[in-house]
This record gives C-alpha cells, sequence and structure tokens, in this order.
C-alpha cells in the first residue's frame, strides 16, 4: 500500500430539481459575471439552458453563453471562450452538459488565468498556476469531470487528443439530478457506463500496491454499474438506476478508487485518445472497443487482478488455473459490453483502419507518453501497435 493525497473540494447537490439552484450555488462561490458554456445544443431541446438562464436573470446574475463544445472538444473554442471571457469581465464558469462542455469550460479557465498559450499545458510544456472558478450542471454520467482534475482537448492541427491534470480545474460545485440524463440517447448512456467502469479499472489492474478498501468500494462501484447499465438498456426512464450510475461516475474518477495504489495504469484511455483524436469517435465506445485486446496482452503480467476481477467483479468460478479465470473474466467483460450494445473491436467501433493509421496512432501514442506507460504492464510504441493490430 502506498501513502496517497485525497483531494475532493467540489460540492455536489444531488437530486430532482437542484439545477434550480445554480444561480445561489454561483454567489455561494463568489461569480459575479458568468459563462454560461454548453455543447450542440441539447441542453437549449431539453429546456434546461432556458431554466438556468431564467434562474440567473431572477437572481440579477449577469451572463454571456458560449455553446459549441462538440464531444473531442476542440482547441478553437478554447480560444473564443477564453477572448469572450477576457472581453466580458467574467469570473465564473458555468458548464452545463457533459465532459466536453466541462473540460472546455476547465481550458477556457486554465487560459483566462494565466498568460501564453493555454495548449502549453496539453502539450506538457509547463504548469498551470490557477484556473477560473468552476460550476457544473452535467446532463450525461460519465467522465466524471465534475469532480476530477482533468481536461481533455483536442487540437485541430493533427488531431491531437491530450489531457491535462491540476487541482486547480476541479468544480467548485456539481448539479447532479439524474432526470436530466434521461433524454439522453441510448448509445450514449452506454458510453457513459463504459467510461464509468473504465476510470476505476484503469486504477484496478495495476501492479503497484492495494488497499482492501479501495478494491471493496472499486468491485462494489464495478458491480453496481454493471447492473444498472443493464436495467437502463431496458428501461432508459429508470430514475434510480440513473442515480446510482450518475454518483457511481463521480465517485469513478474523484480518486477514490485510486487510494493506495501506484496511480493506476491508463493505458487503455490513451489508446482511445488516439482513436478519438483520429477518428471522433464518442469516447466510452472506443474504450470499450480497445479493452479486451489490451486485456488479452497483459493479463499474464498482472494476474492476480485480473483472477480477482474475474471473481469477485465478473462473477466467475475460479478455474483449474488462474490464467484460465482471468481469460474468463476477460470474456465476460466484452459479453456484459455486447449486452449493452457497446463495441469490441474497430470494426464494431465503425473504424476501418489501416496499417498506416495504427502505426501513426501508437506513435503519437508513444510520443504522448513520453515512452513508455503502464501498470498492469508497461507498454511502448511497438505494444501499442501489436494492440491496435488485435483489436481491428
Ligand atoms: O453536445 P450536446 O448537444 O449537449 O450533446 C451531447 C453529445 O452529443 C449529448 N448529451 C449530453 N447530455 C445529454 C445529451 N443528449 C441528450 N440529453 C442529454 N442529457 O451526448 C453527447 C456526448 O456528450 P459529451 O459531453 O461529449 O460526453 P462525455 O461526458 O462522455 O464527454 C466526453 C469527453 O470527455 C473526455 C473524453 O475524452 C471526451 O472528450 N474525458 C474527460 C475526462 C475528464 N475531464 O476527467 C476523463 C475521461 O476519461 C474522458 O477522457
Ligand atoms: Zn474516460
Amino acid at each position: 500500500m502506498f501513502g496517497f493525497n485525497y483531494y475532493t473540494p467540489t460540492k455536489v447537490v444531488f437530486g430532482k430539481g437542484t439545477e434550480m439552484k445554480a444561480a445561489e450555488l454561483i454567489r455561494e462561490f463568489g461569480g459575479k459575471k458568468v459563462l454560461i458554456h454548453y455543447g450542440g445544443g441539447s441542453v437549449i431541446r431539453s429546456g434546461l439552458l432556458k431554466k438556468v438562464t431564467d434562474t440567473l436573470d431572477n437572481a440579477g446574475i449577469p451572463y454571456v453563453t458560449l455553446g459549441g463544445a462538440v464531444p473531442n472538444p476542440r482547441l478553437g473554442l478554447v480560444y473564443e471562450g477564453i477572448d469572450l471571457c477576457r472581453k466580458e469581465n467574467v469570473d465564473f464558469l458555468l458548464a452545463v452538459g457533459g465532459g466536453s462542455a466541462i473540460d472546455s469550460a476547465k481550458a477556457i479557465g486554465y487560459g483566462v488565468t494565466n498568460e501564453g498559450d493555454v495548449w502549453d499545458f496539453y502539450d506538457y510544456k509547463r504548469q498551470a498556476t490557477a484556473c477560473l472558478p468552476i460550476g457544473v450542471i452535467l446532463t450525461i454520467a460519465a467522465t466524471g469531470s465534475e469532480m476530477s482534475d482533468s481536461s481533455v482537448i483536442t487540437k485541430e492541427e493533427g488531431l491531437v487528443k491530450r489531457g491535462y491534470s491540476s487541482d486547480y480545474c476541479r468544480p467548485k460545485f456539481a448539479i447532479m439530478n439524474p432526470e436530466l440524463t434521461m433524454t439522453l440517447p441510448d448509445y450514449q448512456t452506454a458510453c457513459g457506463c463504459a467510461d464509468i467502469m473504465m476510470h476505476t479499472m484503469e486504477r484496478y489492474f495495476t501492479n503497484g500496491g492495494n488497499m482492501e478498501i479501495t478494491d471493496a468500494l472499486a468491485e462494489g462501484l464495478l458491480r453496481t454499474v454493471m447492473k444498472n447499465a443493464e436495467i437502463l438498456a431496458r428501461d432508459p426512464k429508470d430514475y434510480n438506476a440513473r442515480a446510482e450510475v450518475m454518483w457511481a461516475g463521480s465517485l469513478a474518477h474523484n480518486g477514490l478508487t485510486g487510494c493506495g495504489n501506484d496511480g493506476g495504469d491508463w493505458m487503455t484511455h490513451k489508446l482511445e485518445h488516439e482513436l478519438g483524436g483520429l477518428y471522433d469517435v464518442a469516447h466510452g465506445a472506443g474504450l470499450a472497443s480497445i479493452w479486451g485486446s489490451w486485456a488479452r496482452y497483459v493479463y499474464r503480467d498482472c494476474l492476480p487482478r485480473f483472477r480477482r476481477f474475474a471473481v469477485e467483479v465478473m462473477g466467475v468460478e475460479p478455474a483449474a488455473s488462474d490464467e484460465e479465470t482471468a481469460l474468463k473474466g476477460i470474456e465476460a467483460m466484452e459479453d456484459f459490453y455486447r449486452r449493452i450494445h457497446m463495441p469490441t473491436n474497430l470494426r464494431e467501433l465503425g473504424v476501418r483502419a489501416t496499417e498506416e493509421d495504427l502505426a501513426a496512432m501508437a506513435h503519437k501514442c508513444a510520443v504522448g507518453v513520453g515512452g513508455s506507460m503502464g501498470s498492469a504492464k508497461v507498454l511502448y510504441e511497438e505494444d501499442m501497435l501489436a494492440i491496435f493490430r488485435a483489436s481491428l
């Protein structure tokens, strides 16, 4: 077991009707002029944006709005947001939407409070020293960005998708009303469940340290998300299932399920970021499509964890050998993906990659992680390429 820092400063306001508290919470955290940042329009169609602007109008809080954060949010809009905030003297960001709107807001927050090009942070050239305060009204349970320290932005030039993490961007508050997620397309609900699970699985498959309490939390979270993802595949309007998944999404990525280990593996995410950058796929689906190939490539180097996952999470009966048990666990996970209509390879993801594409992604990935990365197994460029090939 390793020592750790656990820092979760986000005030969570959870339940029906909580979006009506936006103005009150902005006041509580000192916001005087707000940028409301959102995505491609789902919040307009659902009426949520109007509700939020009404509450701010009633409270006399001035605001400007900026929509257009796309899945795999783009750097160009971040620059636009920074200019707008400076011009309008914005001192508080309210992201209304999913990980893309939240991450775009985080990048805008860095850009407004730090000199120079905000991309430098995502390009690992220097560290941010501040971020504008951010509040969130969450509309999709997935990334955990509502409590996390990270944001992921795609630079249009070269389609480079990169994440940057620092505690400065952790949201001040997160409003979570599970009812707001009921307008999601079923595909996005399932993508969210795949992402939530992966945030905990990345921290679970390690060769460095563990804590019994962390493992128990992680395994409970994974079982809960699987159970409720299947309920939602049948009945998307089930409030309790929506609520379970929504809270799991935050806990899966606020650091809780990594306490006491070496920080996790994270290679499935790094590989997916290449897919997201190049093919613009939904993040959760990209993760599901690559995980099985990654798992089969690394499981022998992390056998105790894969065996434990098979038995404790997937409910597999232990087989004659640990290897066999581990493989059954991987198969059971892929069966679960199929039950919630998630892809288990690139073909099912809708990606037709050439050998050159695979080589380019493996190269970019290796550069992005500084040569090698992983805890279940340390991967180099040739390993990354082998996993991409296996996932075709
Ligand atoms: O853009 P709109 O019109 O809002 O539509 C979105 C989008 O098309 C739609 N949607 C969201 N809530 C809805 C809704 N449609 C109907 N009703 C609702 N209530 O769903 C689509 C996906 O939204 P998006 O915000 O892109 O999804 P998600 O939350 O999965 O975010 C994905 C992005 O976050 C990054 C991913 O790489 C990707 O760029 N990640 C961020 C992390 C973080 N900051 O901690 C960690 C993750 O590992 C991840 O990398
Ligand atoms: Zn993720």
